[in-house]
């Protein structure tokens, strides 16, 4: 399938589906706490996403998926599925929120502390946003995918960690999962070469053990095989003439 290259109107309504989607962050940062269930953190993000902003919960199923949002907790990778067990002191968890306003994505997602989690948790944490932001300062048009992904291998790699292979950043617009693929490992100087009004995720998922993954029998919860703690940081970007725009920035947030 042909990379969409969108129109600066598309750009336009990409960049209000960006903004809900890190808004929708911005609003359960608080409820993010020892006590609290997965299950409840879907919940409120489902009711502010459909009731307040008038959006649509991408994930929701979405191939099957049956919750608004993903919740990764430890040394879950990706993909897990909201549910009753608490969040307790030392958790590291992931929420993963993608909005669809206007027909189009925003897809975005972050770590957050439970209470102080440990030395090796809040290392893995800060390498994979470390990962995911000297991405984004590279991306500029005549900048090749493989040139992103050799750059966040080595990051990971550098700092005593590694990279999940099986799922990595995609294309987006009115599809959730567009071409191309944005993988987190790659060789520099290969891959296609980034022009301007191309829209894509980059996703690092980064363990701070091996890299190797496995799927819980929901069919949908991945894992680190070794149980190692994993971490994960998302954006939508959209590509400029000179460089890119984080759809999905926080307040506050500075790349
Ligand atoms: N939000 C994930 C991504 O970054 C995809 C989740 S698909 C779901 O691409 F079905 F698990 F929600
Ligand atoms: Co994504
Ligand atoms: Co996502």
């Amino acid at each position: 399938m042909a990379i969409e290259i969108k129109t600066a109107a598309e750009i336009e309504t990409m960049r209000v589906a960006g903004r809900l989607a890190a808004e929708v962050l911005e609003m359960i940062a608080p409820y993010v706490v020892a006590g609290v269930t997965t299950e409840e953190l879907d919940r409120i993000c489902h009711e502010h996403i459909v009731d307040v902003q008038k959006a649509i919960p991408a994930p929701l199923n979405y191939h099957g998926f049956p919750k608004s949002i993903c919740s990764s907790v430890n040394h879950q990778v990706c993909h897990g599925i909201p549910s009753p067990k608490r969040l307790k002191d030392g958790d590291i968890v992931n929420l993963d929120i993608t909005v669809i306003k206007d027909g189009f994505h925003g897809d975005t997602s972050q770590m957050f502390f439970v209470g102080e989690p440990n030395q090796r948790a809040r290392h893995v944490t800060r390498i994979a946003m470390e990962c995911l932001y000297l991405a984004i300062r590279m991306v500029r048009p005549g900048v090749r995918l493989g040139d992103l992904g050799a750059a966040i291998q080595r990051h990971a790699e550098t700092h005593g960690c590694s990279i999940v292979r099986e799922y990595c950043g995609h294309g987006i617009g009115r599809a959730f999962h567009e071409d191309p693929q944005v993988l987190h490992y790659g060789t520099p100087g290969t891959g296609i070469e980034l022009v301007p009004g191309m829209t894509f995720t980059i996703e690092p998922m980064v363990n701070a053990g091996k890299r190797h993954v496995k799927l819980l029998p929901d069919n949908w919860t991945v894992i680190t095989k070794d149980r190692s703690p994993s971490a994960q940081w998302e954006h939508t970007l959209a590509v400029t003439d000179s460089g890119c725009e984080v759809l999905t920035l926080r307040r506050g947030e500075v790349i």
